[in-house]
């Protein structure tokens, strides 16, 4: 069967991509972003996924303002990079997963979640930074990805507990598929930004650091934190951050936080980073099973 091993957040910043693409990484300036995306990199080359599910938002590149769907998961069998106005970045098509994909449409809009199937899809810098970020510039993505893009530019967004309720969906719909696949889900956007108005440029850390700690450890009360909270303490675009609780959704109650990594700024934007790895709580379970076993062979041992 397939199981959702671990769940990944970063930021999608376009900034980052150009750096990328304009070979800037290694400026100062931007070598504090990358350098904290090395260890995520071995994370990631370790763990070696079969499948990535890559929850984002389109920036007005694949959906115009005529038509915004609240989620919608691309089915099809390749996803190449849209044109943001400067050419599609010169990154890999991203190589789908046509048969998870179409299960999961089934399995979730069955459970509820009426998803918009896209067979014909561009993907932006919201979904490709954040595999530059993880997976390098390699000449392929190493993996298919499935994209889910969330409605977080046009109000209203979907709620954080909606969000959250669609990651269960979709660990269930997982969890159903017969392949042994490993998938891993990301979560996009954020962190606190704001990119227009009187508070652009509007960075709140404490707000992204206590997010982060209760994206581990909390998560069902940020999936009840309204709209007007991201909007007051995280800026307009700090919306996106509901983004990151379908990925969490996705995950057990208990993770492992393998790894955080934050710094602001990167453009006008807060970069914040996270890996929280699934399979905590069954290995606690193992050894509690395990446990008696070792008690019995000491008493055995004992009567001997
Ligand atoms: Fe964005």
């Amino acid at each position: 069967m397939a199981k959702i091993i671990a769940g990944i957040s970063s930021s999608h910043v376009p900034a980052i991509g150009a750096a990328i693409d304009n070979k800037q990484t290694e400026e100062p300036y931007w070598k504090r972003v990358f350098s904290g995306f090395e260890k995520s990199k071995k994370w990631m080359a370790e763990a070696k996924p079969d499948v990535v599910i890559a929850i984002y938002n389109d920036h007005a590149s694949a959906f115009s303002v005529e038509m915004i769907p609240t989620f919608a998961l691309g089915t099809a069998a390749e996803f190449p990079p849209a044109d943001e106005g400067w050419g599609p970045r010169p990154v890999p098509v991203v190589k789908g997963h046509p048969e998870l994909a179409s299960h999961i449409a089934t399995s979730v809009i069955l459970d509820g979640f009426d998803l918009t199937i896209v067979n014909k899809m561009e993907v932006d810098h919201g979904l490709t930074v954040p595999l530059n970020l993880v997976f390098g510039s390699p000449e392929q993505w190493p993996c298919p990805v499935i994209p889910l893009a969330v409605n977080v530019v046009q109000y209203p967004p979907p709620t954080g507990q909606r969000c959250y309720d669609l990651g269960k969906a979709i660990r269930r719909a997982v969890d159903s598929f017969p392949q042994d696949l490993e998938v891993v889900i990301f979560g996009t956007g954020g962190m606190s930004h704001q990119i227009s108005g009187p508070r652009a440029g509007l960075i709140n850390s404490k707000f992204d650091k206590a997010f982060l700690d209760n994206l581990t450890r909390n998560p069902k009360a940020l999936a009840r934190m309204p709209h007007i909270e991201y909007m007051r303490e995280a800026g307009a675009e700090g919306i996106e951050m509901v983004m990151w609780l379908v990925m969490r959704g996705a995950l057990d109650e208990k993770v492992k936080e393998v790894y955080r990594f934050y710094t602001v700024p990167a453009s006008n934007t807060a970069v914040g980073h996270i890996i929280l790895q699934n399979g905590v709580g069954a290995k606690k379970a193992a050894a509690k099973k395990a446990a008696p076993k070792k008690k019995a062979k000491a008493k055995a041992r004992k009567a001997a």
